[in-house]
């Protein structure tokens, strides 16, 4: 894209490395809530711009500013990534640090950004876009809330293990390096088995994490292995170089198989409680709970039970798929699977799912999906299923039930039972945890 004015004495160009520190700064600005908080969007937004990352180049920014000063007025991102539907990768963009300054806000400039960020995202074959963000704004972008975002288990002081009289530490924690890292890509990519909708992290995005991205950038999470006496490595978790709002935060903990969560857990929640107080002691704050930020369900929530006494449920993530029956297309492998291991093995049939202003037509012989493509409803023949607005997403992320649907939209229904129930095998509700890259 070359630059591109907008009327207004204002232009619309992509970043460049040279924007580094002007970013950093609006970014810091616009999205910090306190000073530790602006250092580190800082620290994100310089790491990447000014070094390397694994799918993210200095150009990734759009920029807003004005003609005669320069002044960046508006600015937001597009981070690339893979994502897996039930084991099948495929392209994502992540829009990030979305902002505009006030007095140039509700000027449709978030708006332009947006048309221009799904192009690059389209030119580079993403088959949908995803972001974590506030309330309700992004449907105005064509998103709909479909996925699980940030579940989380607390516990406090009174809920850490306490090692018996005279009894050791059986697990070693310690910091990996990098010849741990293919030992964590390979725990992480068991891991992801567990999930529907799970964040491809290959060796690339863990050695950017470790030897690249800086401590302070707010995404930025220290990876810890977890040992035996012997040495032997059983699995590692991460978490961020400081606290969050009440504790420490893991994110992706994981063990190899075969080893018991009941046996090792305790040990970490005793290495959690005691960096806590390292960090605030550090921050000069107060640690009080320590808390695993791992989706809305996982072994170490099951391993600790009532000791992690709050149970804090997920938010969203806004997810658009601009081409329903591309997305369909790719991920017909999953769906054919799940039409197998079913009471419909074999099914041939039309399925016309109807959004009232559009829909999608999926037609299967002896349980293949033989063809895919936009369907329009007409009186008459108005499909044999019906979901309001983009609610069908939620359905095709494993996000809500049939059921959960209809109970909540009474114009999401089904015209005929055969539907229902293939529609129910197709789309099962089923766990996703997302842990992006940044
Ligand atoms: C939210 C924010 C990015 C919007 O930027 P903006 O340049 O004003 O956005 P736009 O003018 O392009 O907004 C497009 C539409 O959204 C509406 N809108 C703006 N802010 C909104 C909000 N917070 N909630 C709902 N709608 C909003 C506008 O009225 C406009 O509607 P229209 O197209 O029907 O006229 C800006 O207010 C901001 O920087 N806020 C602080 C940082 C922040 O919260 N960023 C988002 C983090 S996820």
């Amino acid at each position: 894209m070359n630059a591109k004015k907008l009327g207004n004495g204002l232009i619309l160009r992509r970043s460049t490395a040279a924007d580094a520190d002007l970013l950093a700064d609006f970014n810091a600005q616009i999205h910090g809530d306190d000073e530790l908080d602006r250092i580190r969007l800082a620290a994100w937004t310089r790491d990447l711009l000014a070094k390397p990352h694994p799918t993210f180049h200095a150009d990734d920014f759009t920029v807003v500013a004005e003609v005669e000063t320069g002044r960046i007025v508006s600015t937001l991102n597009l981070i690339s990534q893979t994502w897996t539907y039930a084991g099948i990768p495929f392209g994502v963009g992540r829009p990030e640090l979305v902002g505009t300054l006030p007095e140039y806000r509700n000027r449709g400039l978030v708006r332009t950004q947006f048309d221009e960020i799904h192009k690059w995202s389209a030119e580079r074959g993403e088959l949908a876009q995803a972001i974590t963000g506030i309330p309700y704004y992004y449907r105005l972008f064509g998103y709909e809330m479909a996925l699980d975002l940030s579940g989380r288990r607390l516990g406090y002081e009174t809920h850490v293990p306490k090692l018996k009289e005279g009894e050791k530490e059986k697990f070693i924690i310690r910091p990996a390096v990098n010849d741990d890292l293919q030992f964590v890509v390979e725990l992480y990519a068991e891991a992801q088995k567990r999930y529907t909708l799970s964040c491809v992290r290959a060796m690339d995005i863990f050695e950017y994490e470790l030897n690249v991205q800086s401590r302070d950038n707010i995404g930025h999470k220290d990876i810890l292995i977890i040992e035996n006496e012997q040495g032997e490595r059983l699995g590692y978790f991460q978490h961020p170089d400081f606290l969050g709002m009440t504790g420490i935060v893991v994110f992706g903990y994981e063990l190899k198989p075969g080893t018991s969560w009941l046996a090792v857990t305790p040990s970490v929640v005793r290495y959690l409680w005691q960096r806590g107080q390292e960090f605030a002691k550090r921050d000069h704050r107060t640690s009080t709970s320590f808390c695993f930020l791992l989706g809305s369900d996982h072994p170490v929530y099951q391993a600790l039970g009532n000791a992690l006494p709050v149970v804090n449920e997920p938010y969203a993530w806004y997810i658009r798929v601009p081409d329903l029956p591309a997305f369909i297309h790719h991920v017909t492998p999953a769906l054919e699977k799940r039409l197998e291991d079913s009471i419909a093995v074999g099914y041939s049939g039309e399925l016309k799912i109807s959004f009232y202003k559009d829909g999608l037509r999926l037609a299967f012989e002896k349980g293949k999906l033989k063809e895919v493509e936009s369907w329009k409803p007409e009186s008459g023949d108005d499909g044999s299923a019906a979901f309001p607005g983009l609610t069908f997403i939620q359905l095709l992320f494993g996000y809500r039930s049939f059921e959960e649907l209809h109970h909540a939209f009474a114009d999401c229904f089904w015209e005929d039972n055969e539907a229902r129930v293939v529609l129910k095998i197709l789309f099962p509700k089923r766990l996703s945890d997302v842990f992006p890259v940044a």
